[in-house]
Parts: structure tokens; C-alpha cells; sequence
């Protein structure tokens, strides 16, 4: 099965074609960066951004919304993540939490999936927390973010660790599962 994955980002499309290869899905990167509308809620943003796609390339496809979401800002940057990475980075997110003890965040990763008879939409989170400092490398917020259950941050792990823990990964396998499954209904 070929889907498209509609995303500028090669760090997000490796992820996903890692977990969803396990299905049989074949996963195709279609570089375009979804239209992004504002709003609050990322499952908003993914769901309005996938039917615009859809509209455009009338291919079965995914695409997906992150964000960090951290305890003491109150859920900031949430939805305005990747705006606040250009802007501040990693270590903007840092000195807004020097002397802060509560260093509780999360990730969440939408994923919709769109083809000419369904819209279906998976979620991912993962609970941590920041790291008192930059560690490691990788892209975006990896380097300060620690998953629940590990004392590395992502930015220290293989691709293959940070697939174990990662919101995104979590949202894929739901997707795999249910493509899986949706395959199997035609076929009978
Ligand atoms: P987007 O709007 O889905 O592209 O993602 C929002 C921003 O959140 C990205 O630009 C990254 O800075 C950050 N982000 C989302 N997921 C991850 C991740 O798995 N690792 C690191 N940063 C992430």
C-alpha cells in the first residue's frame, strides 16, 4: 500500500516510514509544507491541513501536527511550536525555565489520514520533562526533551530508541494497526 506523506520536514518523514514499514505501508515523502491554518488546537491544524492536501494531490496521505507542550508555561508552545523553535530554539526554551523546578512536558503528535472515502485521525503523546541543558543533537526540541522511563534526552538517542518512546511513532503504530486492519475488510 502507498500513502504520501505531505511534509517538508525528512526528520519526521524517516520516522514515520521506520513504524509504518512494519505494516506493509509503503511511505512516499511529498514535499510540500502543508498549509497551515492558526489555531489552538493541533487537531484542528492537521485535520484542516490534510483535506487541503487531499483536494491538491487526490492520493491516499497523511500528514501531521507536533508540539511541545510544557507544564509551567501552561501549554506554551503547544500549537505555536514550530514558530518558537525559529524563533528562541532550544535555548530560549531553556532560559524561560532557568531556576524552574517543575520541568514537566509533553509531546503530542496528530496524525490524519485522508483518502476518497475517509478522514481518520490518531494521536501520540509522551510525557517527560527538560533537560537542565542541551544534550545531544538531532532536530527541533529533541536535544532538551527526557521521555518518561529514560535518562537520555532524544537528541542522545538512536533512531531506533527514540522510535520506542516517541509521540510520533505512538501515533503511527495506531495508524499501522488500523491501515492493517482496513486492508484486510477490502479484501475479504
Ligand atoms: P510541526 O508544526 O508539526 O512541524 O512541529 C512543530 C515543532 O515542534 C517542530 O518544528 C519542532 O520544533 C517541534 N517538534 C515536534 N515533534 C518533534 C520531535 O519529535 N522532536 C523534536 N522537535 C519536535
Amino acid at each position: 500500500m502507498k500513502i504520501f506523506f505531505v511534509t517538508t520536514n525528512l526528520n519526521k518523514f524517516e520516522e514515520a516510514r521506520d513504524i509504518l514499514e512494519k505494516y506493509g505501508v509503503k511511505l512516499k515523502i511529498y514535499r510540500e509544507k502543508p498549509v497551515e491554518v492558526q489555531c489552538e488546537k493541533i487537531e484542528e491544524i492537521a485535520r484542516l491541513c490534510a483535506i487541503k492536501a487531499y483536494k491538491k494531490l487526490k492520493e491516499p496521505l497523511i500528514v501531521e501536527d507536533a508540539g511541545l507542550f510544557i507544564e509551567h508555561l501552561k501549554g506554551f508552545p503547544g500549537p505555536y511550536s514550530s514558530f518558537t523553535y525559529k524563533k528562541i530554539g532550544c535555548e530560549g526554551i531553556l532560559n524561560l525555565l532557568s531556576h524552574v523546578t517543575n520541568r514537566s512536558a509533553y509531546f503530542l503528535s496528530v496524525v490524519v489520514y485522508v483518502d476518497e472515502e475517509t478522514l481518520m485521525t490518531f494521536k501520540g503523546k509522551v510525557k517527560g520533562y527538560i533537560s537542565q541543558d542541551k544534550r545531544g543533537e538531532k532536530w527541533g526540541f529533541d536535544p532538551i526533551f527526557i521521555p518518561e522511563g529514560s535518562s537520555k534526552t532524544f537528541g542522545e538517542m538512536t533512531a531506533q530508541e527514540k522510535n520506542t518512546y516517541s509521540h510520533r511513532s505512538r501515533a503511527m503504530e495506531k495508524l499501522g494497526r488500523w491501515l492493517r486492519k482496513k486492508e484486510k475488510q477490502v479484501f475479504v
